[in-house]
């Protein structure tokens, strides 16, 4: 080999280790559906706070406009992407935080079955493949926090939306009962379930005028504010809070008559 060849791979090996240990010292975090919406306002955001981000989706054409992030193609409805986010946290240098945002939601007020399935298949078979693996990494590790955004929409049942609120549902009560399991393991694992409002993102995009919208940054800027604190649960914004403290307390036999 040539003195040249030498010295450069010589300064390679530096630079990636000069790479690993800046990782080390930055918390590190990996943001699942930051392609769009709230989920890429989330890591940019900790982009700019000093995170090191490890990121997620199908179109990875949008990941890649992120600088200085890994970045790995993920269809979490897939048997594979377990593996892919291991190797996406690997080549993030490892991980402090979990952060979900990928989901899908539509209304489907005559009830067509591809449109209740498929929203099964990424809320609830997705969302407890990639939340399930984020926990045992965690268990192993010893520590971790996941944050994952749920929704508004797990408090009632919606008859616009029958599956998105019955997923949305489901992923409120899954992350209280890991984090009871969390607790009783003696696993420093913190949660932080986010449910905003109706936020003006591609979710919600078509005829239908949503009241009360709000806006994806200024979310994303309550979700990592509440990541920071260490909260439970976060409704997103204050309307929404009052809202759905109220929707909790109407009685069923009046609720089944309400149209939405
Ligand atoms: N917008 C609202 O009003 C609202 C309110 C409350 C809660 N939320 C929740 O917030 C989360 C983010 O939604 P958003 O409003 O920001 O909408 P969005 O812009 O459509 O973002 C959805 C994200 O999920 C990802 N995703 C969807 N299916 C996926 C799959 N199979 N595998 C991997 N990633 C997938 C998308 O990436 P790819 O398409 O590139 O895969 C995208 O990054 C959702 O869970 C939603 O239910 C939204």
């Amino acid at each position: 080999m040539s003195k040249k060849r030498i010295f450069a791979f010589r300064h390679l090996i530096v630079k990636r280790k000069i790479t690993c240990s800046i990782r080390k010292m930055k918390k590190r975090a990996i943001v699942i559906g930051a392609s769009s919406g709230i989920g890429r306002e989330v890591a940019l955001l900790l982009k700019e706070k000093g995170w090191a981000l490890g990121v997620a989706a199908r179109r990875t054409e949008l990941l890649k406009e992120m600088s200085e992030v890994e970045f790995e193609q993920i269809d979490v409805t897939q048997d594979n992407a377990t593996e892919k986010l291991r190797n996406l946290i690997e080549r993030t240098g490892g991980m402090d935080l979990f952060f979900y945002a990928s989901g899908i939601g539509k209304q489907n007020r005559k009830l067509q079955e591809d449109i209740e399935l498929q929203t099964m298949q990424t809320n609830a078979l997705g969302f407890t493949r990639m939340i399930g693996e984020a926990y045992r990494y965690f268990a192993q590790r010893g520590e971790g926090h996941i944050a994952a955004i749920t929704s508004i929409a797990g408090t009632k049942g919606l008859g616009p939306a029958p599956a998105y609120s019955a997923t949305k549902a489901m992923q409120n009560t899954y992350l209280q009962a890991l984090e009871q399991q969390a607790n009783a393991r003696g696993l420093h694992i913190r949660f932080t379930d986010i449910r905003p409002g109706f936020v003006d993102t591609a979710l919600l995009s078509g005829d239908f005028h949503y009241p009360m919208m709000l806006k994806p940054k200024e979310v994303a800027q309550d979700i990592v504010r509440a990541i920071e604190t260490h909260q439970h649960v976060r409704v997103i914004d204050w309307r929404y809070r009052l809202l759905t403290a109220i929707w909790r307390r109407i009685p069923r036999c009046i609720w089944r008559r309400i149209k939405l």
